[in-house]
């Protein structure tokens, strides 16, 4: 069936205005692809329109009689007007021109989980060959859930490792800890960014480092902005759990640094499919965008592929549970806590290092009313961590 999208946005703001046009075209064009919807051409209104002027509406209503589409997919029937009589009687008028209009919000579009997963499983056949998790990686792990363990024992393991001793203290002496005096000792170190911070460093560059070797080729995953993006989700999260619930939680930074590992996989172990992908969906923020652009080339989600690995390396469930769910947090039945706040500091960082704007529009407000929050809070904390991510640029070099 031929179909056009109708697209329509009340922000005042051009750049809101943009945004959540492009929304809005992204949630149409998944829509469509779902439903098996041949998508010809976006309306989009112009900036005259109000919540009671849709001149582009009007006009293709005027015209319906004789349109080539058979139907008009909009992002929520409120769209097409605000008070539902008149709806009504617009859906009304299209249908008697044989057009049916379709709405993206009131019908459910989520990428069917259990099929995703049972291709996962045959992907999991191509990474057979992934090569087991460093012994130290096991060590730190141990070492740090030990409550008897002292930052010199820790210390100790990590002094065996020289390039993760260097980049301990290069991530210490960093800008973003601004500490005047240069750090040398490891110990020092240690207990100045927390057993927990080490953990999370500790395990994802180790990984990261398993993947980054392979990387010779060409249009994939930008692994620098990769690595930006891992290490601020992961600062976001720790800081806004302790917000969040007035605690701390020992695995938080880990599994946030870790959440996007799926993606990694998919770019070097089935690399031509993922650069489709890239090419396809090339904007990280339009979450949905992704992962149907995932599904469709590689047959597996970032989620799922990285799942399933994180459990063939028998890394602890929360960090698999946070990895398979943090797009959809609510379905986390054990770690929901943990894995809802990787979603928001997901999004908090991808605006801040993509969009360089605060935007409601990409957070699920089902989630955010479920966590407790508003778009006050939201929009606080991305202004909160604005400082702390323009100090990180020196510590991309930590992960190479
Ligand atoms: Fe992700
Ligand atoms: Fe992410």
């Amino acid at each position: 069936m031929n179909v056009v999208g109708y697209i329509i946005s009340y922000k005042t703001n051009a750049k809101a205005r943009e945004l959540e046009n492009r929304l809005q075209q992204e949630k149409a064009e998944a829509f469509c692809r779902k439903h098996g919807l041949l998508l010809s051409e976006f309306f989009v209104e112009p900036e005259e329109s109000r919540l009671d002027y849709h001149p582009l509406l009007v006009k293709l209503l005027n015209k319906s009689s004789s349109s080539k589409f058979s139907g008009i997919v909009v992002y929520e029937f409120e769209r097409l007007a605000e008070e539902e009589d008149i709806r009504n009687w617009i859906i009304e008028e299209f249908k008697k021109y044989g057009i049916q209009v379709y709405s993206v919000k009131e019908s459910s579009m989520e990428v069917s989980f259990q099929e995703s997963e049972k291709k996962s499983r045959s992907i999991k056949e191509k990474v057979r060959d992934l090569p087991s998790l460093p012994e130290i990686v096991t060590k730190v792990t141990e070492l740090v859930q030990n409550p008897k363990s002292s930052a010199e024992d820790l210390g100790k393991v990590i002094a065996h490792d020289s390039g993760l001793t260097s980049r301990v203290l290069k991530l210490v002496n960093s800008a973003y800890y601004g500490f005047p005096k240069q750090i040398s000792c490891i110990q020092h170190a240690i207990m100045i960014l927390g057993f927990t911070t080490i953990k999370g460093l500790v395990l994802s560059s180790s990984i990261f480092k398993i993947f980054s070797s392979k990387n010779n080729l060409v249009n994939s995953l930008d692994y620098k902005h990769f690595w930006k993006h891992s290490l601020l989700t992961a600062i976001v999260s720790k800081k806004l759990y302790k917000e969040l619930f007035f605690e701390e939680d020992e695995n938080i930074f880990s599994a946030a640094i870790l959440h996007d590992i799926g993606k990694l996989i998919l770019d070097q172990y089935d690399h031509n499919n993922y650069t489709n992908v890239v090419i396809n969906a090339p904007e990280q923020i339009y979450a949905n965008q992704v992962l149907a652009a995932e599904q469709k080339y590689c047959e597996v989600t970032h989620p799922s592929i990285g799942h399933l690995v994180a459990e063939g390396w028998n890394l602890p469930p929360v960090l698999a549970d946070v990895i398979r769910y943090h797009h959809d947090p609510l379905k986390s039945e054990e770690y929901e806590r943990i894995t809802a706040t990787v979603y928001l500091s997901n999004i908090i960082s991808q605006l801040t290092l993509d969009c360089g704007e605060f935007s409601m529009d990409v957070f699920d407000e089902k989630i955010v009313t479920h966590i407790g929050l508003d778009e006050e809070d939201l929009s606080a904390i991305f202004l909160d961590i604005q400082e702390e991510a323009s100090q990180l640029e020196d510590l991309e070099s930590f992960f190479k």
